[in-house]
């Protein structure tokens, strides 16, 4: 079985990533891989999200979406709520695209089964060198440092309660799975594990660290013997740990864009190549850190 990965395109609304997509698309289909991942951040913008599935669909293999915190953003026209979203709004849209959205049920093959979820943070992520009080990650602000999702994500619960939702519904899927399912693959936007976070020892870097996912998730994972793999987006330092029987990754692109020439190399290092033999997980060639340092990304030529 071989997955092929990526996260965090962040398309830009222009339409000047085109060639990136479509660079995305050709390496997915040298890897010819089983599955294909995209764990989420497509784009703060539906429309866009909805053209980049399209392009990025492979009919040779099964396509896999997990909304991020950018796709569930408020729109001008606010025709949804986040919660509208994630529920039924990107479901319906990685249909249309020929994805499945894997938060809306898991996925199985044979014995293995994708169970997917956005995840969210309770702040367990936060630094232990920082004396910040919980009142500011509630507030997602920090001397003049704001978490963006503080405007632009709208439902009726605190972030701890949307981790412990996400969680329940979590323990939930894998309760269910059917009694022939002997390894389980984790799919994410938000981190579960505390070793996929990256501290840089000042802020407001660390201070967002606070805001990429919850040890919580993660244990309820380690409870369960089945989990071998676990893959999300998010944070945008790529990064590949082994905790117990699990190998976890974080899979992003980023923000970022190199000159067209440059293209080619970016997106061999975005897409990761994971091939599951048994109870073995490889995943050669990983690329590690932040491959969009340096690159710009706002004010592209
Ligand atoms: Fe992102
Ligand atoms: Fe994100």
């Amino acid at each position: 079985m071989r997955i092929a990965a990526i996260s965090d395109l962040h398309v830009r609304s222009d339409g000047s990533d085109k060639a990136l997509v479509d660079g995305i698309r050709a390496r997915v289909e040298e890897l010819s891989p089983d599955v294909f991942i995209i764990a989420g951040d497509i784009s703060d913008r539906s429309q866009m999200l909805s053209q980049t599935l399209a392009k990025l669909s492979i009919p040779e293999c099964e396509n896999l979406y997990v909304a991020g915190n950018h796709d569930l953003w408020l729109e001008e026209d606010n025709r949804f709520s986040s919660l509208e979203k994630y529920s039924h709004v990107i479901g319906e849209t990685c249909r249309a695209n020929g994805f499945i959205h894997l938060p809306d049920n898991p996925y199985i093959v044979d014995d293995l089964a994708f169970v997917g979820s956005i995840g969210w943070y309770d702040y367990s992520l936060r630094s232990h060198d920082l004396r910040i009080p919980d009142s500011a990650y509630e507030q997602k602000e920090f001397r003049g440092e704001v978490w963006f999702d503080a405007f632009s994500i709208e439902w009726d619960f605190s972030d701890c309660e949307a981790t412990e939702l996400f969680n329940r519904r979590l323990e939930y899927d894998l309760s269910n799975l059917p009694g022939e399912i002997e390894r389980v693959v984790y799919v994410s936007h938000h981190i579960p594990f505390r070793e996929l976070s990256f501290y840089k020892g000042r802020l407001p870097w660390d201070f967002f660290s606070a805001f990429m996912g919850a040890e919580s998730t993660g244990k309820i994972l380690l409870k369960d013997t089945r989990v071998r793999l676990s893959i999300s987006g998010h944070s945008h330092v790529r990064k590949k740990a082994q905790i117990g029987p699990i190998t976890a990754l974080t899979v992003p692109l980023g923000y970022g864009r190199p000159s067209d020439e440059g293209i080619t190399d970016l997106v061999r290092a975005a897409v990761a190549q994971i091939d599951i033999n048994g109870d073995t997980v490889e995943v050669p060639g990983f690329v590690e850190g932040d491959i969009c340092a340096d690159l710009p990304y706002g004010n592209h030529p």
